[in-house]
């Protein structure tokens, strides 16, 4: 039987970077909300630990999220971590308290005292923590077995019954032994034998949307981008014919795009795979449009026009497959967590179309592990590890009004640019690369006549998550082989610059 670690979700930020740590050790872990899950439940499933998550609440306040105490009485080792820390002290009889300007918040000295939970950290090390409550009094059986500053009780253990609580978070990087305390609750503690891998999670999920979607039909859009893509590959080995996907061209895409969706899906995995030509339909919407946010918007609404059209003309569908990914679920706020912003995978289309339930394969994973479970699929490696690309397409790329000219010359000078940086097989290859078509035109001279052609900006930045960027520091000869490149081949380019600004103060797109 495949081993596994229930996570119980109280409502945190890093709830699911838990679960990602703890399949990190080869340990596959399922995040449950804690009102989704009954204690007969958890028992029957045959979780071999339990880690109770931190979440943004005080246990004193009647409305905070709860749980069964008979939890406890299950044998199963539990691991509290901050909320649940201070939750696992509650429900066994400790005691808890508002620390009065004591909170932590950040990197913190951490001094362990021992135990099981601690083996191999040394005595001093650091943690982080985010917290105002803290657990004032551990419960009868418990001993303390690390200590901040101002934290008395940063950990606590009762090896008898197998239960362990932590006040700060040992799955953030910064905690610096972090992963050897989940390593040790894994291995020591639980007795985890470590050996489940991404095969086992592939294999796991045909089996089970072959049995929940038996007789069933489904419709995916895809965008080309990787994690629908991913999804719909899933899918299908799942169902097979009985999914359709489909695949939107509203003429905003990249040169080669749609050859490629069509090559991998309809050539490579033989799916049913509907691509409709709507680009003259999103160009006449956005004509004369120079507003960015306008063009997202327009951009949105007809894409949800078409795809509802091809719904409907399919015939009935049993079920909606979206590659929504974890990042979009925290970043919506589903579930308990605090709503950062909304996304476009999550929620919008499936109320208006009336699908019977909503697909979401990937949505516990994290991008590597998408591209991961990609590769494990068979999908060709460009498509895997391909860069992100914006919904609204060129459209952003495009500065002020989009045209089929316009778009024709972009898209041949962001092919060169990213066949160049291709080519050059740089070790430290940008996160994002592309060009963009300013609304400039300039001055310039071809043989002995003078031209006034387009400017093209090309940009490339570094970054780990988008929300801040750096500006590549690309070799001279890629950038001078593409500015020549650029202006040799795509007629109507007179000039091309480097954008050498970073994310802040400017954004990664120009509009
Ligand atoms: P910005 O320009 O906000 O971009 O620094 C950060 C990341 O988000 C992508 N991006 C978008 N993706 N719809 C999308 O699906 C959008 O409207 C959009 N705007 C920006 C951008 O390509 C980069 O990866």
């Amino acid at each position: 039987m495949q081993e596994k670690i229930l996570v119980l979700d109280f409502g945190g930020q890093y709830n699911l970077l838990i679960a990602r740590r703890i399949r990190q050790q080869h340990v596959y872990a399922e995040v449950k909300s804690y009102n989704g899950i009954t204690v007969e439940q958890i028992q029957r499933e045959g979780y071999k630990g339990i880690v109770f998550t931190g979440g943004p609440n005080s246990v004193y306040d009647p409305a905070s999220p709860h749980f069964d105490p008979g939890i406890l009485r299950l044998g199963i080792p539990i691991l509290g971590v901050c909320y649940g820390h201070q939750l696992l002290a509650w429900m066994a009889g400790g005691e808890i308290q508002a620390a009065e300007n004591a909170s932590e918040y950040g990197r913190v000295a951490l001094s362990a005292a021992g135990g099981i939970l601690f083996d191999g950290v040394p005595p001093e090390s650091v943690c982080w923590m985010s917290h105002t409550d803290f657990v004032s009094a551990v419960p009868v059986g418990f001993r303390i077995t690390a200590s901040t500053e101002n934290c008395l009780c940063a950990a606590m253990a009762d090896d008898a019954r197998r239960l362990y609580g932590v006040q700060f978070h040992p799955e953030v990087t910064h905690t610096v032994f972090g992963n050897q305390i989940l390593r040790n609750f894994l291995f020591k503690v639980c007795a985890c034998r470590g050996d489940w891998t991404m095969e086992d999670f592939v294999s796991a999920s045909i089996e089970r949307y072959r049995q929940e979607l038996s007789g069933k039909n489904a419709l995916c859009a895809l965008s080309g981008g990787v994690d629908s893509a991913v999804a719909a590959v899933l899918l299908h080995r799942a169902i097979g014919d009985r999914l359709t996907c489909v695949f939107v061209d509203h003429g905003l895409l990249r040169k080669g795009e749609r050859e490629q969706v069509v090559r991998v899906f309809r050539r490579q995995f033989q799916m049913n795979l509907i691509v409709v030509d709507a680009r003259e339909r999103f160009l006449t919407r956005l004509k004369g449009v120079t507003e960015p946010e306008r063009k997202r918007k327009i951009i949105g609404e007809e894409f949800i026009r078409v795809f509802e059209e091809e719904a409907v003309r399919l015939g009935k569908q049993d079920a909606l497959v979206q590659g929504t990914i974890y990042p979009d679920v925290v970043e919506s706020g589903a579930g308990s967590a605090a709503v950062i912003k909304s996304h476009h995978n999550v929620g919008g289309l499936p109320e208006k179309i009336g699908f019977e339930r909503i697909v979401e394969p990937l949505r516990e994973l994290f991008k590597d592990e998408v591209r991961a479970v990609g590769l494990e699929l068979g999908i060709p490696e460009e498509l895997v590890m391909r860069q992100p690309f914006p919904g609204p397409g060129l459209a952003i790329r495009v500065m002020g009004e989009i045209t089929e000219e316009k778009l024709t010359v972009l898209r041949e000078a962001d092919a060169i640019f990213r066949e160049e940086i291709m080519r050059a097989g740089l070790a430290d290859a940008p996160s994002q690369y592309f060009a963009v078509l300013t609304d400039n035109r300039s001055v310039g001279v071809m043989g002995d006549a003078r031209t006034y052609g387009w400017v093209i900006a090309l940009r490339a930045v570094s970054t780990d998550d988008f929300m801040t960027a750096d500006w590549s520091r690309l070799p001279w000869e890629l950038l001078e082989r593409a500015s020549s490149r650029i202006t040799n081949e795509v007629r109507s380019v007179s000039r091309v610059v480097y954008d050498i600004t970073s994310k802040p103060p400017a954004t990664v797109e120009w509009e």
